[in-house]
């Protein structure tokens, strides 16, 4: 009898681990995809390749393979928002975190 107990609680505590692992890997692959959404060279080709060029060196637009020499990230996240100059304002087509990702990558170009 005290054996079938014990092999009872080896079943429930295995299966109790293996839910709690599942879950653990869901998590893992919901933060995969916000990652991905946020990617910064998906958004540049989505929105300022038409008018910087697929190697950042310009076009319509200026060069700005280096851009992180001339602007800080502040600056850079405020030229996307407002635009300005003969570029179009980026405020609303971007969510926040995609605004962020892709300043801090045109600031670490230098
Ligand atoms: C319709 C064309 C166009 C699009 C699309 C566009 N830009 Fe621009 N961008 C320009 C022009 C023109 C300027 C120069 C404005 C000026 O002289 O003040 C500029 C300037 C900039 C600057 C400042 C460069 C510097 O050296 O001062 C940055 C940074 C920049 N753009 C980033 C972006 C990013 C990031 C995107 C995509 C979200 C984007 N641009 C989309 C036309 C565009």
């Amino acid at each position: 009898m005290k054996i079938r107990l014990l092999i009872m609680i080896m079943i429930v505590l295995t299966l109790g681990l293996t839910a709690c692992g599942n879950n653990g890997n869901k998590k893992q692959n919901d933060a995969q995809t916000t990652a991905v959404n946020a990617d910064p060279q998906k958004i540049y080709q989505n929105f300022c390749i038409s008018c910087h060029g697929n190697q950042l060196q310009g076009g319509e637009g200026p060069n700005i393979q280096k851009v992180g020499e001339r602007l800080t990230e502040a600056e850079i996240i405020k030229r996307i928002q407002k635009g300005g100059g003969g570029m179009p304002p980026f405020q609303v087509a971007l969510k926040e975190e995609e605004l962020k990702a892709l300043a801090t990558w045109l600031a670490g170009l230098k």
